[in-house]
């Protein structure tokens, strides 16, 4: 938790709400109240999801689950059930809603399982599966025990055995819960042969499309491509290029491989990522910016991407 006076949250606030700055001081911004916490911090963020960028919201909604202050919830509640909101950002309001763990927010997300955009159904069945799970299984902080101090949307599967979990992950007949679950046992393990079992869900769209199969959850994928960067691991590169390259893809999806690109910081993924500066969705064009203030920080002296307030240029 970082230590700050209510004027030094406003004027942070102020550069997350000011559309004049460069999108990555925003964010930077944006991840700085994340890390202060408590109620003015939310009022900074809510007041941001007006702004057009989806990309940006769907941070707020992140960072808001990510805070896991019920006092969130009934923003992330009225953005979930704003249809004028893109569906990346109501599934981030969706999810987010499942991380912060409260059980009265059951009913509103069997509302949105059957929701028309699959992206966000299946992120409402996920966090309703999440929040069932923590009632039988009473220990929520389990669920946080992991090496990136993030918030899961599932628990780790049981098993650690790399064929097995692979099997799971690939199965499109499994329920996502499990593949999630599957996932993150893959992510925990960390290593180079769990990290190419996950890369896989990545790269086996095209031998799909060509059988004539759907090509697979974009959701799952776009999870995929964010472990894959938390991993930060250069074999995941190729897999993350393929999908960031295929314009034919979900733009979830590609946000996603690009910022896992820029976690990732090798010149390959400055390539790429600058090749993408100007891609035509703009949520993959501003997350290649994002990615690239990324990379630039793994390759700086500073130990974590937004961490602390002296990064913040002044308000
Ligand atoms: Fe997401
Ligand atoms: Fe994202």
């Amino acid at each position: 938790m970082v230590q700050a006076s209510e004027s030094d949250i406003i004027n942070i606030g102020g550069v997350l709400n000011d559309s004049a700055r460069p999108l990555k001081e925003r964010f930077r911004a944006l991840f700085t109240l994340k890390n202060i916490g408590g109620v003015t911090a939310i009022d900074q963020i809510h007041a941001c999801f007006k702004d057009p960028s989806a990309l940006l919201k769907h941070e707020l909604a992140y960072c808001l689950g990510q805070m896991r202050d019920p006092a969130a919830i009934s923003i992330l509640t009225s953005v979930l059930e704003d249809l004028s909101q893109e569906p990346m950002v109501r599934h981030e309001a969706g999810e987010a809603l499942g991380a912060i763990g409260d059980s009265s927010v059951i009913p509103l997300l069997e509302k949105y399982c059957k929701d028309p955009v699959p992206e966000v159904a299946e992120t409402c069945e996920l966090a309703l599966n999440r929040l069932r799970w923590l009632e039988s299984n009473g220990d929520a902080k389990n669920l946080q025990k992991n090496a990136y101090s993030t918030v899961d949307p599932a628990p780790p599967a049981e098993t650690t055995d790399v064929s097995v979990l692979k099997d799971i992950l690939l199965d499109e007949g499994e329920s996502l819960f499990d593949r999630y679950r599957a996932m993150f046992s893959l992510r925990n393990l960390a290593t180079t042969e769990s990290i190419l079992a996950l890369t896989e869900v990545l790269t086996n769209r095209v031998p799909f499309l060509q059988k004539g199969l759907k090509a697979g959850s974009a959701l799952f994928k776009h999870e995929i491509a964010f472990v894959l960067g938390q991993l930060q691991d250069e074999v995941s590169v190729p897999g993350l290029r393929t999908s960031l390259e295929d314009t034919e893809e979900n733009e979830m999806v590609r946000h996603e491989c690009a910022e896992a690109l820029g976690s990732i910081a090798t010149p390959e993924c400055y390539e790429i990522l600058n090749k993408y500066l100007n891609d035509s969705k703009r949520v993959v064009h501003e997350s290649c910016v994002i990615a690239l203030d990324m990379c630039d920080y793994e390759n700086s002296a500073e130990f974590q991407y937004a961490d602390t307030l002296a990064k913040l240029p002044a308000a």
